[in-house]
């Protein structure tokens, strides 16, 4: 498809690096990991994003407890997060620090030439700071209990400030952000959370964004007015557009990925942060004449029994003892298939073993197993040529096994990724239950139903080909396992070739280890309950 080549630009939120990450963080880099890898083997070209948020006075607030500088701070946060990123297999292609000369000169750029425009104006700001959230919130904004202002966020006491401080015009840009919202009903994703931004926030009028501080020096200084840094929202949401070169000596991703219609693209976010990517990003955008995204996707969280996950909660589960125990392609098909893309999940040690026991073990392992020995057993290794529609179920199989493409692929660029990757399990299932229906144990006993019997062979050698390649994107490691089994050459290994059903006849299969072997579910969900008890972090590497 040289020509008509695809472009995807996808992104997670540049993360803060107050503290190391933790199994939410990896959820939503796991995803989009997925869904970039799943484009990649399609044939698109992909520009996968993540990075780190490193200005602000959280930040600096840590740092100078720790006794360290800030930026030596972040640099050995930031350590934490490219050894977790490179242990959960993540094919980012770029990994953008806001601390990097890069960012900083392209945000000073960019905030001169709204300041000269008249985006921005100087004036002064009182407002309640919630140094958390790193955001200030209007008066009918912060909850108040007790007599305590609370962010609404948080839930942290919040604090009256007050200070010089650049604003951007919101005002001037309502009318444009309202009728981007009509004539791009899509942009947000699920629906409901557009509607919350129009209620909350567009509705009753949008208010200017305050861009500067002046009570803390850690972020971009404003060359303009150098008591002034680039206050965090400005800052960070740009990142989407620093890492691709925008402003810089060599842009061209920018010019292919940002710049050219065709490329579609994508921010998956928490919910925590809709309103800065889908009212003030737009808005940013547009000063600067550029186009804006085609979607936000806001994700849900990974929680635990008590809550949200979180390091001060004293909460969160680290992803390296689950990787270590049951390996990476477990961890990453359990947060695809557990937590539906969109919505909130909680994580469980139950839930946890039972996604790998009963899809991965029972029913993905099983049929490769089960598909391996009896080609072994009554071919000799040799799949069976693949002929359509010999036994009564098989054009069922044949069918679905089409269709379990198609919609696995409207699925996944729809961003229904659980679903997507559910109707593969599916599959995997019926196929399972077509062994049942036919017997091929049955078959073996009688020379007249050899043909019937090839066929059987032949379908679940085609539907485990398909299957292994539909998840590549998530068994990065486990899908060349199920090919190597399957006997398929290196260069055979090609999602083109995934409606290819006689791809596999003749091939000589190699019985290999258990794919995922079945866990004795009492002791694992006692291990993993040790791990929740003491959650431990691996040192930067
Ligand atoms: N730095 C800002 C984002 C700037 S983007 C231009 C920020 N950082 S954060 O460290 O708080 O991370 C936010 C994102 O991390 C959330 O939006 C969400 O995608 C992800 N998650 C953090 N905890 C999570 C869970 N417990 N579960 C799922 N995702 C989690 O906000």
């Amino acid at each position: 498809m040289p020509d008509s080549k695809k472009k995807f630009y996808i992104s997670t939120p540049i993360y803060y690096p107050s503290a190391s990450p933790h199994l939410g963080h990896a959820y939503c880099t796991t995803m989009c990991d997925v869904i970039a890898r799943g484009k990649r083997l399609r044939g698109y070209d992909v520009f996968f994003v993540t990075g780190l948020d490193e200005h602000g006075q959280k930040i600096e607030k840590n740092a100078e407890a720790k006794g360290v500088t800030p930026q030596a701070f972040v640099d050995e946060v930031a350590k934490t997060f490219t050894s977790l990123w490179n242990a959960m297999e993540i094919s980012n292609d770029d990994f953008i620090r806001t601390t990097e000369e890069r960012h900083v000169s392209t945000v000073q750029k960019i905030f001169s030439r709204m300041l000269k425009q008249d985006d921005i104006y100087l004036s002064s700001y009182t407002g309640w700071y919630c140094v958390h959230e790193e955001t200030f919130w209007t008066e009918t904004q912060v909850e108040v209990e007790g007599g305590e202002h609370l962010c609404p966020e948080c839930h942290r006491p919040v604090e009256k400030a007050s200070e010089d401080a650049y604003f951007y015009r919101c005002t001037k840009y309502s009318d444009f952000l309202t009728d981007f919202f009509d004539t791009h009903p899509s942009f947000i994703t699920p629906e409901s959370r557009k509607n919350e931004m129009i209620n909350t926030f567009i509705k009753p009028g949008l208010q200017d964004l305050c861009v500067s501080r002046t009570s803390f020096t850690w972020g971009v200084p404003v060359l303009e007015d150098p008591k002034h840094v680039v206050y965090v929202w400005l800052d960070a949401l740009t990142n989407y557009i620093t890492s691709l070169g925008y402003l810089q000596e060599d842009d061209s991703k920018f010019q292919e990925f940002w710049q050219d219609e065709n490329t579609e693209i994508v921010h998956v976010i928490g919910a925590d942060i809709t309103r800065f990517h889908t009212i003030y990003w737009p808005m940013f955008l547009h000063s600067l004449d550029l186009r804006e995204p085609n979607r936000v996707f806001v994700h849900g969280l990974l929680m635990m029994k008590d809550g949200k996950m979180s390091k001060s909660k004293g909460n969160a589960i680290s992803a390296y003892p689950l990787i270590e125990r049951y390996g990476v392609d477990a961890v990453r098909y359990y947060l695809v298939s557990e937590v539906p893309f969109g919505e909130n999940g909680i994580f469980t040690p139950e839930q946890f073993v039972m996604r790998i026991n009963q899809d991965l073990a029972n029913n993905l392992g099983n049929l490769l197993n089960r598909t391996v020995s009896m080609i072994g057993k009554y071919f000799q290794g040799v799949v069976p040529a693949f002929e359509k529609n010999v036994n009564p179920t098989d054009k069922e199989l044949e069918d679905l096994t089409a269709l379990t493409i198609t919609r696995y692929e409207t699925l996944v660029d729809d961003l229904k990724v659980t679903e997507a990757y559910a109707e593969i399990m599916n599959l995997v299932s019926r196929a399972n239950k077509y062994i049942e229906e036919n017997a091929p144990w049955a078959l073996a006993k009688d020379e007249t139903k050899e043909k019937e019997l090839r066929s059987v062979m032949a379908h679940l050698a085609h539907v485990l080909f398909v299957a292994g390649m539909l998840l590549k994107p998530i068994l990065v490691h486990k899908s060349d396992a199920i090919f190597d089994q399957l006997g398929l050459g290196n260069d055979e290994r090609h999602y083109d070739l995934v409606s290819d059903v006689h791809l596999l006849d003749d091939k000589v299969v190699h019985k290999g280890e258990q794919l995922f072997p079945r866990l004795d579910a009492e002791k694992e969900i006692e291990a993993i309950k040790v791990m929740m008890a003491a959650p431990k972090e691996k040192a930067a590497a």
